[in-house]
């Protein structure tokens, strides 16, 4: 049995939240999916704790009884791309990014040799997303790179480009969630970071476009991710517990 289908009833809920580890040791990696495993299923593993310890973070994850988002956002040659992906399949992450601005042949590529190894080791095929444009870039970043015209309108198109190559869903700020559901369908996945729930809203203020767990999960979002508001709430427990109760 995997560890979402141990979850029922309202912690179905739990299951579309996935918690960001974005913490520097393993200690606290494993501190975190103990605490917070029979609320949510998924745990992102991303660039800090993948850098600092590789495959093992990704193994902790899955010993404590977890899952894994593996957030490396992919972005090569598509030959280069779909070998580390077919790593990643190896290792058994439920889900991971890649770059949809790499290009559909990457994309294609990545999505084909991903089925064809899972149907040969009999293994389930990670669920593959796309980031479109970084949630970090306004128009005049993309500008600067030579990059004309409204941020909204390249996500979509990014978005749509994703599907056609076979990617599962994308990752998308809550401001996105409504266009890219209108171009891609009920079917692709959105995934969408820059959660803060009604408790948390005063207490971290980096974040410009901002929703509610609950606002975003109504919008459409398949899953949200959530880092911050839980992990540095006096008792992330209970915080989460509260996320959760916002999307029932
Ligand atoms: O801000 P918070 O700690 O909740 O972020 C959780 C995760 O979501 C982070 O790992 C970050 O990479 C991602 N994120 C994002 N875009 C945002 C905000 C956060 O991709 N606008």
């Amino acid at each position: 049995m995997t560890a979402s289908e141990k979850l029922s009833g309202e912690s179905r809920a739990g299951q579309k939240v996935i918690f960001a580890l974005d913490v520097s040791s393993l200690k606290e990696a494993r501190h975190f999916v103990r605490l917070l495993k029979g609320r949510v299923v998924l745990f992102k593993v991303g660039l800090e704790l993948f850098t600092a310890f590789g495959q093992e973070a990704v193994r902790a994850v899955k010993e404590e009884g977890g899952e894994v988002f593996l957030d490396l956002k992919l972005h090569d040659i598509p030959n280069t791309v779909a070998r580390a992906a077919e790593e990643a399949l190896k290792l058994g992450v439920r889900m991971f990014t890649l770059h949809a601005s790499g290009g559909g042949e990457m994309m294609r590529e990545t999505s084909l040799r991903c089925r064809i190894l899972a149907e040969k080791l009999n293994r389930p095929r990670p669920t593959i997303l796309a980031v479109t444009i970084l949630t970090s870039l306004d128009e005049g970043n993309l500008k600067e790179v030579g990059l004309q015209g409204p941020v909204q309108e390249r996500v979509v198109s990014l978005a749509g480009l994703a599907k056609e190559a076979g990617i599962d869903g994308v990752v998308a700020s809550p401001r996105e969630i409504i266009p890219v559901r209108e171009h891609c369908g009920r079917q692709f996945i959105i995934v969408t970071p820059g959660i803060r729930p009604a408790f948390a809203a005063a207490e971290i203020d980096d974040q410009k476009r901002v929703m509610t767990a609950g606002e975003a999960v109504s919008a459409g979002a398949d899953y949200i991710v959530i880092g911050r508001p839980v992990r540095l709430a006096q008792d992330p427990a209970a915080a989460m517990d509260k996320v959760i109760a916002e999307i029932s």
